[in-house]
């Protein structure tokens, strides 16, 4: 375990164990269709890596970045582009990749977008969930685990960009965030 990590929230196994469960129903979702997956950058990165190989249907790729949170661990409560997709949306049956759904602005900003960019379908898979601190009404049309409001890292999540690389989740030291 990482010297500023006070507990496991959840396993590495657990998490890959859920993956394959997510996958398994993505591939019936999609099948017989192409969808476009796209990772939410960069916190999802490494969930996206381990979800497409657990889906069996023909997909492509692509990549956006965008970011709410800067350095602080508040939501600034604006929604920045920070890299767009290369690829046109229009048409396709779209999956959101992402790794936390908080207040729920980043996604319903994003949903919004791509409808407006005429997705024939959005579709939204997210790994974690912290439906206590939802400001708007929003909610994954896939979701792993359920989270209490507690100041979580690991699997892409970060604090000032790090322990993003833990291969599990784990509730930060307290003294780490505050002083
Ligand atoms: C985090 C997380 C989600 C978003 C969730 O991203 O990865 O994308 O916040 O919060 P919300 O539901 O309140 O919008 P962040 O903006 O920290 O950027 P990052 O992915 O680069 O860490
Ligand atoms: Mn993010
Ligand atoms: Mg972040």
């Amino acid at each position: 375990m990482h010297n500023d990590i006070q507990e496991i929230l959840i396993s590495e196994e657990e998490i890959q164990n859920k993956i394959r469960e997510l996958g398994a129903e993505l591939s019936k979702r999609y099948e017989g269709r192409n969808p476009l997956v796209i990772c939410v950058l960069k916190g999802a990165f490494i969930f996206m890596a381990d979800l497409v190989k657990t889906i069996t249907v023909p997909l492509e790729l692509d990549f956006m970045a965008v970011s709410s949170y800067g350095d602080s661990t508040k939501s600034s409560g604006v929604v920045k582009i920070i890299k767009d997709l290369d690829q046109s949306v229009e048409g396709r049956d779209v999956l959101i990749v992402e790794d936390i759904i908080d207040s729920g602005l980043t996604l319903s900003h994003l949903i919004e977008l791509l409808k407006n960019r005429n997705a024939s379908s959005v579709t939204v898979v997210t790994l974690f969930d912290k439906p206590a601190r939802r400001t708007v009404n929003l909610e994954a049309d896939f979701t792993g685990f359920t989270l209490p409001d507690a100041f979580v890292v690991g699997y892409g999540l970060d604090y000032s960009e790090r322990y993003r690389n833990l291969p599990f989740i784990g509730i930060l030291k307290p003294e780490i965030y505050t002083n």
